[in-house]
């Protein structure tokens, strides 16, 4: 999981997105991370601090003292506690409290104790997001080393639309999840990777596809951004969305639409991944109207569509060139054949049969063989954490 461990310290101010944080707090722990929140009074208007105690398995902190017990929390404890802090959402009030040192809270009090680096998620009405004092006690905030998650546009509580909405749990889970994956060995380096299935049109409302859903090359476009890797994502038809802003995603449908967007960008490129599933085949001729169904039978024409990974290695300079290999049999000997024809650096085989590989899944397990026959093999896990490993592993071998 690719927060194992980490401990971190989630701080609710009163704001209307307060009640987002069940769901940030619930995607913290499924990542592995230890959490502990703390609630500023006025957030209890929007979220029970039983709520939090009970996704984050921990006491929440909510004052000085234990109402109950009348015992001390020791603010500094929990400061030194946390790997990192993460204020959401924070209103234009606690901004401000934040910028200018008032410790009138435990939330507070606690900020100031900080040793960690600290993120902050702002969320208020459109016009403060926008006064001229908002931005100033940001600028300030962002002059001490703290990270501004900027707020995103959209409708606001007030009825009003504009900039001011707390960026969504996904988003401030991906700041993290940056934050402890930054690998300088990936600093500017650009990769582009291919993802998903494509669509071949038949007809305007049918077409030839695959299983692929495109969450293995999202993946890897995810890990290699949070690793700190400039990422092109050209992908198939797909529902996913990713949460980077980062990613510039190219989105396609057919297979040479994937072809022209990976020659587009392939020169500047420093990697390429592949693992699109793209149609070997399309239909010579797409029909320009529906094909009725009048015959008994029906016959399609197809013709072979390019390969795009030996368009890109065939056209490398410097580029190291990965591709994918999708077997049901003799998955090794057909990767092999795959590395060597296509004079790749590196192949990933996914060998499908198992439940939880291959296609569509949140998990795959998958050997990897390097040209130098090296073969390191992956046991089941999220496609999130295998696309962590698999990076590390390339940049270990490819650039050794
Ligand atoms: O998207 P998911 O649901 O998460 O599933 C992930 C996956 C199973 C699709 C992925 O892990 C995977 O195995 N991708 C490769 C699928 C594939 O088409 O394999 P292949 O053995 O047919 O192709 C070999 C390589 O050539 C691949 O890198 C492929 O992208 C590339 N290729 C193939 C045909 C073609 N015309 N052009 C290509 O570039």
């Amino acid at each position: 999981m690719s927060l194992e461990g980490k401990k971190i310290l989630v701080g609710v101010t009163g704001g209307i997105a307060a009640y987002k944080i069940a769901s940030f707090v619930r995607l913290l722990k499924k990542q592995g991370a230890e959490v502990r929140c703390m609630m500023t009074p006025a957030s209890f208007d929007f979220i029970t601090p039983l709520t939090l105690s009970t996704l984050s398995g921990s006491p929440v902190g909510t004052g000085f003292s234990d109402s109950k017990t009348g015992e001390w929390t020791n603010h500094v404890e929990w400061a030194l506690w946390a790997d990192v802090m993460i204020f959401a959402p924070v209103t234009a009030s606690s901004l401000a409290k934040m910028a200018h040192g008032f410790s009138d809270n435990f939330l507070m009090a606690t900020y100031l104790s900080a040793k960690c680096p600290v993120f902050i998620a702002p969320a208020m009405d459109l016009d403060m997001y926008q006064h001229p004092v908002t931005k100033e006690n940001i600028g300030r905030l962002e002059s001490f080393g703290y990270t501004i998650i900027p707020a995103e546009n959209g409708f606001l509580a007030s009825g009003l639309d504009g900039q001011g909405r707390m960026a969504e749990p996904e988003v401030l889970l991906q700041y993290l999840t940056d934050h402890f994956h930054r690998d300088g060995r990936f600093y500017g380096k650009k990769v582009l990777i291919t993802a998903g299935p494509t669509h071949e049109a038949i007809d305007p409302v049918r077409f030839i596809g695959n299983h692929s859903s495109g969450k293995m090359g999202f993946a890897l476009a995810e890990a290699a951004t949070s690793k700190g890797a400039e990422v092109i994502l050209v992908s198939g038809p797909t529902h996913l969305k990713t949460a980077h802003r980062q990613i510039r995603v190219v989105p396609v449908t057919s297979a040479l639409q994937m072809l022209e967007a990976v020659q587009n960008h392939w020169e500047q490129a420093d990697w390429g991944i592949f693992a699109s599933a793209v149609a070997d085949y399309r239909p010579t001729v797409a029909a320009n109207q529906k094909i009725k169904k009048t015959e008994e039978n029906l016959h399609i024409d197809l013709e072979k569509n390019p390969d795009i990974l030996s368009w890109a290695s065939a056209n490398r300079k410097a580029q190291k060139v990965v591709g994918f290999a999708l077997e049901t049999q003799n998955g090794l000997d057909y990767a092999r054949g795959k590395l060597e024809k296509k004079k790749l650096d590196a192949i990933v085989l996914n060998e499908i049969g198992e439940p939880g590989v291959g296609f569509g899944t949140d998990t795959n397990s998958v050997k990897l063989i390097f040209k130098s026959n090296k073969i390191r093999s992956f046991e089941l896990q999220s496609k999130q954490e295998l696309a962590f490993s698999l990076l590390n592993e390339l940049m270990n071998n490819l650039y050794e």
